[in-house]
């Protein structure tokens, strides 16, 4: 592949465009950290969509790995996007110095990275309000996912913000672990994460009740009038796993993306594979906001985007964001480093066994739910009448202890009316008659 350089580009494109028979006028050349931004003006009656067909040989004559074209909106002009011979990583930590970074007093603010020009993009996540991330693997989703936590944390209080993290491959977010942010531990296994799911929507409701006695219809009306909720972030990294595992998650997601947003509670959901399996219509439809960095095909580039152009990234953060209102962004997502997410962690450690996790706030319900059932037990115990006493007592003598005490009153009795002896065949037969209908009664009961 050829090497290109900027004023390289001037010349060249709209060389090589002319060799295809799309004539126009060359504009500015912006160069970003990924690729060169060249503004084109087409020359009178060119087709847009005549020059989108070409765009693959366009590439292949200029030697670069993918260009991709858009029409920049209220202008005349069009973009060509070529990739630079090297692109450049953009760091974590010094976007959270930038004046985007500080000017940002969202709900929710996160960092999506840098747009193609070098300047940081932040985005409110309660507006989303919920967030889904495509990408093939090692195409940066992790990465991507590590920096919307993280600029989230930079500006939001733990009694502000809560979260909740489902990692299934185990290892992406562990250093989240004992962090006064973590409203549990972080999620590893599939089942937690399904009770979990169900556990937030009846943090739903719960939050939806305490809106009603309030008289406010959401979080934001409810910390005006001095209420205090933190809002909940649940990030699920790999939800292909997840969804695979069991097919009901889908369900529950829906219930939360439909009505969480006022209540506070807002989805990041990563997914490896694109298909129409994992981001199904219902997913889709409660999910309007996707990010997609590269994928492997213009297939799932459509299942995710609705359009084709996500499998021509470059990778390594390159991604393209579709806002709720349809604009497509392209974007490079900031490289997080284990140092950067342990330098803004640190403050705030703590011992998971300092909060109450759902896990234990369960098991305490549990336990009391069990002392109330066995003092039920023990009040109707003492509610019973004499009655059911005797039978009990009874019942527990044992039979030769029974059939005993029947011969003696048997005995008893017949003595009182003046039968001599117990062994007479009408006092055997009195005394049999007796243990017959006890034998009956006992079996009854
Ligand atoms: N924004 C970025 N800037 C520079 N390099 C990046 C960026 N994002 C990712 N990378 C590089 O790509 C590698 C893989 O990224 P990451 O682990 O986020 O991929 P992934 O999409 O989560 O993959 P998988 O699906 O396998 O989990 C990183 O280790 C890093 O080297
Ligand atoms: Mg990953």
């Amino acid at each position: 592949m050829t090497e290109i350089i900027s004023d390289d580009i001037k010349i060249r494109l709209p060389h090589t465009l002319t060799h295809f028979g799309i004539k126009g006028e060359i504009g500015e050349v912006i160069e970003g950290p990924l690729i060169y931004d060249v503004q084109f003006k087409l020359a009178e009656g060119s087709k847009f969509s005549y020059l989108e067909g070409l765009i693959k040989d366009i590439a292949r004559e200029l030697g670069v790995s993918g260009i991709r074209v858009s029409q920049i909106p209220n202008s005349v002009y069009i973009s060509f996007e070529i990739p630079l011979p090297q692109a450049k990583t953009v760091p974590f930590s010094p976007i959270t110095y930038s004046a985007e970074f500080m000017r940002a007093t969202y709900a929710l603010p996160i960092c999506v990275g840098v747009n193609m020009h070098g300047e940081p993009v932040m985005k409110d996540l309660s507006k989303m309000p919920h967030l889904l991330v495509a990408g093939t693997t090692g195409s940066g989703k992790s990465v991507g996912l590590n920096s919307f936590i993280l600029s989230l944390i930079t500006k939001k209080k733990p009694e502000e913000l809560q979260f909740v993290l489902i990692d299934p491959k185990r290892i992406e977010f562990s250093m989240y672990n004992n962090q006064k942010y973590m409203m549990r531990p972080v999620i590893t296994d599939m089942n937690s994460a399904c009770a979990c799911l169900s556990q937030l929507a009846g943090e739903m409701e719960e939050r939806y009740t305490v809106f009603e006695k309030e008289m406010v219809r959401n979080i934001g009306e409810y910390h005006k009038k001095g209420g205090k909720m933190p809002y909940i972030v649940c990030v699920i990294d790999e939800f292909a796993d997840l969804i695979m595992f069991d097919k009901t998650v889908e369900k529950q997601v829906q219930i939360l993306a439909q009505k969480s947003r006022a209540a506070g509670i807002h989805l990041v959901i990563a997914t490896q594979r694109p298909s129409v399996d994992v981001i199904t219509g219902t997913i889709k439809a409660n999910l309007p906001t996707r990010l997609s960095y590269k994928v492997s095909s213009p297939a799932d580039s459509m299942t995710v985007l609705n359009t084709t152009g996500a499998e021509d990234l470059v990778g390594r953060g390159d991604s393209l964001l579709l806002e709720e209102n349809g604009t497509l962004t392209r974007i490079l997502g900031a490289y997080v480093s284990d140092e950067d997410i342990m330098n803004t962690l640190e403050p705030y450690r703590c011992k998971m066994e300092e909060k109450k996790t759902y896990d234990v706030i369960l098991k305490e319900k549990q336990e009391e739910q069990k002392v109330i059932i066995s003092e039920r037990m023990q009040k109707n115990e003492q509610k019973k009448g004499v009655f059911a006493k005797i039978w009990d007592f009874w019942c527990r003598l044992g039979k030769r202890n029974q059939n005993r005490i029947i011969n003696m009153i048997v005995g008893f009795i017949l003595a009182l009316f003046g039968v001599k002896s117990t062994t007479g065949s009408s006092a055997r037969n009195l005394r049999n008659a007796v243990q017959k209908t006890a034998k009956k009664i006992s079996k009854k009961r």
